[in-house]
C-alpha cells in the first residue's frame, strides 16, 4: 500500500447530515487526526515512563505517570471518535502515529524519576501547544465542539504539568 494511503490528513470523508460545510469538515478532520498521531504516541511514550522510571520516588511517579497514559488514551479515543462523528476516518495506527508525530523519541538511556518527569513534562508541554493551537484552528474554522474537546484537553494537560513539574521545584 502507498505511504500516502497512511496519510492522517487524506483519509476518506463519508457525506452525513451535520450542517457543517464539507470544507469545513475536511479540515477539521485532518486537523484531528494530525492530533491522534501525536496523542497516540504521547500515550506510549508516558507508558515507557511508567514501566522504565526507577529510584525512591519509584512507586508515585509509576502510578503518576500511569495516570497520565490512561487520560491520554481516552483523549485519543474521543478525537477518533470525533473524527468518525464529522464523517471521516479515524486513521490511528501505530505505524500512522509513528510516521506523523511530531514530538521527539523518548530517551531510552534515561533512568532516574527526575529525568523521566522531565522528559514527560517536555512532551506533555508540545502537546499542549500543539492542542492549544487546535482551540484557535478548530474555532477558526467554526466547529466549536472540536474546539470545545481541545479545550478539555488543553485543561488536562495544563494541570498533569502542573504535577509534573511540581516535582521538579527545589528550595
Ligand atoms: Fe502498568
Amino acid at each position: 500500500m502507498a505511504t500516502t494511503a497512511r496519510n492522517p490528513t487524506s483519509a476518506k470523508i463519508y457525506q452525513n447530515r451535520l450542517d457543517l460545510l464539507s470544507e469545513t469538515r475536511n479540515q477539521v478532520v485532518a486537523l484531528l487526526n494530525q492530533t491522534l498521531t501525536l496523542t497516540l504516541d504521547l500515550k506510549s511514550q508516558v507508558k515507557q515512563a511508567h514501566w522504565n522510571v526507577k529510584g525512591m520516588n519509584f512507586y508515585q511517579l509509576h502510578q503518576l505517570f500511569d495516570a497520565i497514559a490512561s487520560q491520554v488514551e481516552e483523549y485519543s479515543d474521543l478525537i477518533a471518535e470525533r473524527v468518525t462523528s464529522l464523517g471521516g476516518t479515524a486513521m490511528g495506527t501505530i505505524r500512522i502515529a509513528a510516521e506523523a508525530s511530531t514530538l521527539p523519541e523518548y530517551p531510552f538511556e534515561i533512568i532516574d524519576g527526575k529525568d523521566h518527569v522531565i522528559a514527560i513534562a517536555d512532551r506533555l508541554a508540545l502537546y499542549g501547544k500543539t492542542v492549544r493551537e487546535a482551540i484557535d484552528q478548530s474555532t477558526d474554522l467554526k466547529d466549536a465542539g472540536t474546539a470545545d474537546l481541545y479545550t478539555e484537553i488543553s485543561r488536562a494537560i495544563d494541570k498533569y504539568l502542573w504535577l509534573l513539574e511540581s516535582h521538579l521545584i527545589e528550595n
